[in-house]
């Protein structure tokens, strides 16, 4: 007989290690897990029935562009409301600290902070800022290569000196002593484009030191995708650390196959003493900045914001061209700096990348855009109803395993991402007949269906009236928990 704070009853507890589900009372005091099990003789404070709702650990969203939103709009509506109690961000080579620039800064910096945002000389000033007002959810971060380059380069269009490299290091260690859990790469992307292999892993090796993750977005995911494959193991291998393949949606144009053919390197690469893990997540388009080059190879864009036209925001690029009376590239050219979603790829690639026991989810949203892709609001919800109930594509323990538990693990999240005694209480109830994704395309801003509890750190955040207003979240890591 005990007195608790909170006791979940009756639910069907899916704890996130990959186990069948069970039916178990659990109870929290504070922000822990305090007990699981029958508890019909405990009492609590508050009591909450869970008949015929899963009882699971809250969703790791381990690829954001959350940085700013955690910062500025704290209540994270968009994601606590699919049930994320955790977002990576920093993701892509794209971190808000350590950068102080006045004017807006370039593609894709853009997508995570607008002119004045980025306003940190280090590293622990952001983490201060998260700190001393906490957002609604937990934040893990990692540093942006990105960043890192604007900060020490007058020119990022070349190899960085080694003078250059030594203070990027030095940054690294910094963000990684202030709370960090690992870097971040977006070598496809401008910033990062013509730097060497060799550059990474100096930083990446500054991170594994500290017990960081490398998390990368890849040179390429076209025709070039296996040599991009090979470089991201060779920076885990060389710089010793795990690493994390973002967004591993490979789609080469008119190659359907690739996607296939890139989950087979992963299956190889398991052999070589690296830790590999993917993150993808559950749609057929994808959504970045407007680039000329991506748009040549898509056959249909969605314009979500464009800083010289905001009036085309979530018009069809096509109509837009029509309009102008210029074709696609050029009207992209018109339109840049934007965003925009890319529609082509195969739903069965979709289908394949759920399903596989090594992939993470992680939605790629992207709060700042005024006309966002439906990923931001409804990745985890899309994927336990249309791919897991809908289309029976896996087990709804696997594909919770691979949103709680096997997340932490990759990131390091002590104490996290399970339904376990002693645990953080980050915790979901949701109904599984029920849960969807609601957002659509031309509609993406709509919180999802069936989500009946959402606590962070043993703090009820959202509930079915919608957004408790509470803000308990943290900036977690090895260290910090
Ligand atoms: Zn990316
Ligand atoms: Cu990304």
């Amino acid at each position: 007989m005990a007195e608790h704070g909170v006791i979940i009853r009756a639910g069907e507890v899916i704890d996130g290690a990959n186990r069948m589900r069970f039916r178990a009372d659990v109870a929290i005091d504070g922000d822990r897990i305090a007990a699981v099990g029958d508890l019909s003789d405990d009492t609590a404070e508050t009591e909450i029935d869970a008949a015929g709702r899963i009882v699971c650990p809250g969703f790791i969203d381990v690829h954001t562009h959350d940085d700013r939103m955690l910062r500025d709009a704290g209540d994270m509506t968009p994601k606590v409301s699919q049930g994320v109690t955790t977002v990576v961000a920093g993701n892509c080579g794209v971190s808000l600290a350590p950068l102080v620039a006045a004017e807006r800064p370039m593609e894709p910096l853009d997508m995570v902070g607008l002119e004045g945002d980025y306003r940190y000389p280090t590293f622990a000033g952001f983490v201060d800022d998260l700190t001393r007002r906490a957002p609604a959810s937990n934040a893990a971060l990692l540093v942006g290569h990105g960043t890192l380059r604007l900060a020490v380069m007058d020119d990022t269009q070349r190899e960085a000196t080694p003078d250059e490299t030594a203070a990027m290091e030095e940054k690294v260690a910094e963000a990684m002593a202030s709370g960090a859990v690992g870097l971040s790469t977006g070598l496809e992307y401008p910033p990062a484009r013509r730097c060497g292999t060799g550059e990474v892993v100096a930083l990446a090796a500054v991170a594994a030191r500290a017990g960081g993750v490398y998390a990368t977005h890849m040179r390429s995911y076209g025709a070039d995708a296996r040599a991009a494959f090979e470089e991201a193991v060779r920076v885990g291998r060389d710089a010793r650390l795990p690493v994390v393949i973002s967004h591993f949606h490979c789609h080469a144009d008119g190659n359907p196959g690739l996607c296939a053919e890139a989950l087979g390197w992963y299956d190889e690469s398991r052999g070589e003493g690296v830790e590999v893990a993917v993150d993808a997540y559950p749609y057929e388009a994808s959504s970045t900045s407007i680039l000329p080059r991506f748009v040549e190879k898509s056959a249909k864009v969605l314009v979500a914001w464009s800083k010289p036209h905001p009036e085309t925001n979530g018009r069809y690029l096509h109509d837009i061209a029509a309009d102008w009376g210029v074709d696609a590239v050029d009207a992209a050219e018109r339109l840049a700096p934007g965003g925009a979603i890319y529609f082509g790829r195969d739903e069965e690639n979709v289908k394949r990348l759920m399903a596989h026991p090594a992939v993470l989810i992680g939605s790629d949203g992207i709060p700042l855009n005024p006309h966002p892709h439906p990923r931001l609001w409804g990745t985890f919800p899309r994927v336990l109803g249309r791919y897991v109930r809908d289309l029976g594509l896996m087990a709804l323990e696997d594909a919770i395993h691979r949103m709680t538990a096997a997340s932490a693990d990759r990131f390091g999240l002590r104490d996290r991402g399970r339904v376990e005694t002693g645990r953080h209480a980050d915790i979901v109830v949701f109904d599984p007949a029920a849960i969807a994704d609601r957002g659509a395309y031309m509609e993406p801003e709509r919180p999802a269906a069936g989500i009946d509890r959402v606590l962070v750190n043993g703090v009820e955040v959202w509930n079915a009236r919608g957004h408790t207003g509470a803000a308990p979240g943290r900036v977690v890591g090895r260290r910090t928990g």
